[in-house]
């Protein structure tokens, strides 16, 4: 399939059938590799992946994504990259695609990864900026798709932060017709711009009451209420205890709902071990399923 867009960088680049498509896929080369079968797709192909920030699953996932699809991943922390002593985004971007066949970046300001995608040759994804993390969407709606065997027409409850992870899912929700409903504390919303343009194109309810939003729900979705990029410690206190997910929040949601975190969790803080530890939780699956779909996703940048 061919993508209409270059990069990835929020996820409201790519259309419903685009989605589809990639999760679909996604959902074969799953398949495939539990059947022990390798097809080199991206044979000869690098990949480049800038980190100013830390990673677990993004770094591994894109790796070992690259390496199974015949190709090389290359790591790059920002410290150990002229950048780190000044060298422009624009003029290391220019000469990585001299380089590498796509570049995966996680920064700081969403505008450098903006920069980076404007300046490469290559296609650009982004592995998490402050404001979105469109890679993580792909595996969550390939997680709900797996265990719900559809996406359009289910209810999503994000309880917490309204942080890049939550825009990111907006826009995965409203393209694939997923009802998602959010709460927050006061303060705590997701970008108004995302919501703005979003809510044209589907539903989506704010509030500051998790136990409204949760009523009914397929899935729940928390997160950390402290991401990387948030200095002050005292947030936490903002969001405790009412924006816990805890055993008698996840009871209000469908009695075969199921529990969502992107990871890194903060247990006894955004959610309690005995939902992540508990029959609903999906965590595992989500994390594994950031492999499949970023490798689906890398087949269609990579239009192979
Ligand atoms: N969910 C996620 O992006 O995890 P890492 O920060 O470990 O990459
Ligand atoms: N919101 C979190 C997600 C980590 C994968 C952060 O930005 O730190």
């Amino acid at each position: 399939m061919k993508l209409k867009t270059k990069n990835l960088l929020t996820l409201n680049e790519l259309d419903k059938k685009e989605i589809e498509e990639i999760l679909n896929n996604a959902i074969k080369l799953k398949k495939d590799l539990k059947a022990g079968i390798y097809k080199p797709l991206l044979k000869n192909k690098t990949l480049a992946m800038i980190f100013q920030k830390s990673s677990t699953r993004t770094r591994v996932s894109f790796e070992t994504g690259m390496y199974q699809l015949g190709g090389h991943a290359l790591h790059l922390s920002f410290e150990e990259l002229q950048l780190a002593r000044g060298e422009t985004i624009e003029d290391t971007a220019k000469t990585l695609s001299r380089y590498v066949n796509i570049i995966m970046a996680r920064v700081y300001s969403h505008d450098e990864v903006e920069i980076l995608a404007k300046s490469a040759a290559v296609p650009v994804i982004n592995g998490l900026s402050d404001s979105f993390h469109p890679c993580q969407i792909l595996a969550d709606l390939m997680t709900i798709k797996e265990k719900k065997k559809k996406l359009t027409g289910l209810k999503l409850a994000w309880i917490g932060d309204g942080n890049n992870v939550c825009n990111s899912m907006i826009y995965g929700c409203v393209k694939t017709g997923i009802d998602i409903s959010i709460a927050t504390p006061k303060g705590y919303e997701p970008d108004r711009n995302v919501v703005k343009e979003s809510k044209k194109v589907g539903e989506i309810q704010l509030s500051n009451d998790p136990a409204l939003a949760v009523t009914d729900a397929d899935v729940v979705v928390t997160d950390t209420f402290v991401s990387i990029h948030h200095q002050a410690t005292n947030r936490t206190k903002d969001f405790l205890p009412k924006f816990q997910v805890n055993s008698s929040l996840m009871k209000k949601a469908k009695p075969d709902a199921i529990f969502l975190h992107c990871l890194p969790a903060k247990r006894g803080q955004e959610v309690t071990n005995s939902v992540i530890d508990g029959s609903q939780s999906a965590v595992w699956d989500e994390a594994e399923n950031r492999l499949h779909a970023q490798k689906s996703l890398m087949i269609s940048l990579l239009r192979v």
